[in-house]
């Protein structure tokens, strides 16, 4: 159900937990998912992509060096070989052995806890439209089983990620991701059905939430660290905003600066 999202209402929090909790826990692990909901946050971002037997699982990166104890490609290897590594000791010696997650198990987390999910779709090299499709038919196969959930935002800087999620599961709501307004960013975010463009937040003025607003769209900005920098964008009337600083900003209470 799309209810809600052409209306007046937005169902989703305004404050976003990036990548979990941003950069206080190991991003896109479950660790960082229990923290930022421990700190209040209520909805979260994390980055999807595919294993080479096509499981769905939070990375950022396309390759494993930087967040986990692995070597190469994160597309070269099975669930099964990408569930044994180390997602934890890069952070901080408390996260030791923290795996990966599946995106099966965050969604559990999610639903089982009533938190809204922003999945952006983050293929790895030329994997755009196999991840699209599957993100989002997993993501409405898993959401489906709880009705009364809100549903997922799936968002991508990738169109062809976009639109094969789009014809996998066309009422799962989606984003265009923008990191620079280039030509004919609006047209592209309307021919994907997108309810809400999310932006890097320097692109970001009321101007253009207005713009956003008068055609039905929404305008989420990510990633908003600086506190004066989120009181530019909320007095602005941005709908959401995706931040690491899950410690500096409390949802739900007016920004103090
Ligand atoms: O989804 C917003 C934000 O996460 C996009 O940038 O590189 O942090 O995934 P990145
Ligand atoms: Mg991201």
């Amino acid at each position: 159900m799309t209810a809600g999202l052409d209306g007046a209402t937005w169902p989703y929090p305004r404050w976003i937990a990036h990548r979990g909790a941003g950069k206080l826990a190991p991003e896109n692990t479950l660790a960082a998912f229990r923290l930022g909901a421990g700190h209040g946050y209520r909805a979260f971002e994390c980055d999807v992509k595919l294993s080479a037997d096509g499981v769905p699982f939070l990375l950022h990166d396309a390759t494993l060096e930087r967040t986990t104890s692995g070597r190469g490609d994160a597309g070269a290897l099975t669930w099964g070989e990408l569930s044994r590594l180390d997602a934890g000791s890069w952070h901080s010696r408390a996260y030791a052995g923290e795996p990966l997650a599946s995106f099966d198990a965050v969604t559990a987390f999610c639903l089982r806890n009533g938190h809204a999910l922003n999945v952006e779709i983050k293929p790895v090299p030329d994997d755009d439209e196999r991840t699209g499709g599957v993100v989002a038919e997993v993501a409405d196969r898993l959401w489906r089983a709880a009705p009364s959930a809100l549903l997922p935002l799936l968002s991508s800087f990738r169109p062809a990620a976009l639109a094969a999620a789009k014809r996998a599961a066309p009422e799962l709501p989606r984003a265009l991701l923008l990191d620079s307004l280039r030509a004919g960013w609006l047209d592209e975010a309307r021919a994907l059905g997108c309810v809400a463009v999310v932006t890097a937040s320097a692109l970001m003025d009321a101007a253009l939430v207005e713009q956003l607003h008068a055609i039905g769209m929404r305008a989420l900005v990510y990633t908003v660290n600086d506190p004066a920098e989120a009181v530019r964008v909320c007095s602005g009337g941005v709908d959401g905003v995706i931040t690491d600083a899950v410690d500096r900003f409390a949802p739900g209470a007016e920004l103090l600066v």
